[in-house]
């Protein structure tokens, strides 16, 4: 059993300080966090195959719009375990990996450079991302638990949207929000609190993302909805053309038993023509 989460109000006059504030705590805690997230892709042992096997990290409803990527200039953010790069790398692609933790990057470095592969790696806030060009990605992929981390949704697919050239695809496929909001429980599924609550919700955890347990790091999540993530992606200047739910097994390190829940969403956009 780990610290309950608390909200914290947000005002209109100091969000944008609060926002940055909030994430260096969780920039600090996946720093802190990078071993272990390290030690679990080890355990998965998809990372060594997934460059070859792309299958294992994309989902079906994915596949049919990563298939003429070859040579295209591709941004992952919020890369994390860099299973996604890998497999976009295996497929062709020429891939920027970006995360805000220089720790998660360093291990991700050291796995490319035993894969033979050849990425760029670059450290930036997902809402900041002046390091990268305006127009210049043919595909941007986000996700798999990237958007909890975020204060800012609009300014992150904002972000996105801008590094990509006209016509180019913005992918997002991320865990389904409607299994954030559930007790710990082993066999019922009570709610801990309401699917419109997006937080943030501070939490006082150790070093395991996965298996939370209590501890001093700081760390904060946003349960962004899936109206939330749609509309994001519209007002950045994106036309969506596909939205697909799926999955409804229950995982080891989940907190409650989620089997029949739906399990991943996938967003497929394409920046307008006109937006520069
Ligand atoms: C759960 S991982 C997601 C990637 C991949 N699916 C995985 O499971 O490793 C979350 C990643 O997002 C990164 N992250 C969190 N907040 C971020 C932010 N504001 N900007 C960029 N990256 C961020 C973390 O450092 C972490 O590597």
């Amino acid at each position: 059993m780990y610290n309950v989460a608390y909200l914290i109000m947000q005002t209109p006059n100091n969000s944008e300080k609060q926002f940055s504030d909030l994430h260096q705590a969780n920039q600090k805690r996946w720093d802190a966090a990078a071993d272990n997230w390290a030690a679990c892709a080890d355990s998965r042992g998809i990372w060594q195959k997934c460059h070859e096997d792309p299958g294992l990290v994309f989902s079906p409803p994915l596949m049919p719009f990563l298939q003429d990527i070859r040579d295209s200039r591709v941004a992952v953010l919020g890369s994390g375990d860099n299973q996604a790069v890998f497999a976009l790398a295996g497929l062709g692609a020429k891939v920027t990996s970006v995360d805000i933790s220089e720790n998660q990057l360093q291990h991700a470095r050291e796995r490319a450079e035993h894969l033979g592969l050849e990425i760029a790696f670059a450290r930036a806030d997902v809402t900041n991302l002046d390091v990268l060009e305006s127009n210049s990605f043919d595909l941007v992929f986000t996700g798999g638990h990237v958007a909890v981390w975020v204060a800012d949704l609009q300014q992150y697919y904002a972000e996105a949207i801008r590094i990509l050239r006209p016509r180019g695809r913005f992918i997002v496929e991320e865990y389904h929000p409607v299994r954030r909001i559930w007790k710990e429980s082993r066999d019922a599924l009570v709610p801990e609190h309401s699917y419109y609550n997006r937080g943030p919700y501070r939490y006082l955890l150790g070093d395991d993302v996965l298996y939370k347990g209590n501890g001093s790091l700081e760390s904060f999540e946003f349960h962004w909805t899936i109206s939330d993530m749609v509309n994001a992606t519209i007002d950045a200047g994106a036309r969506i053309m596909r939205l697909e739910e799926y999955g409804e097994s229950g995982e080891d390190w989940e907190d409650a038993p989620m089997e029949g829940l739906p399990e991943q969403f996938v967003i497929i956009a394409e920046k307008s023509a006109l937006a520069s």
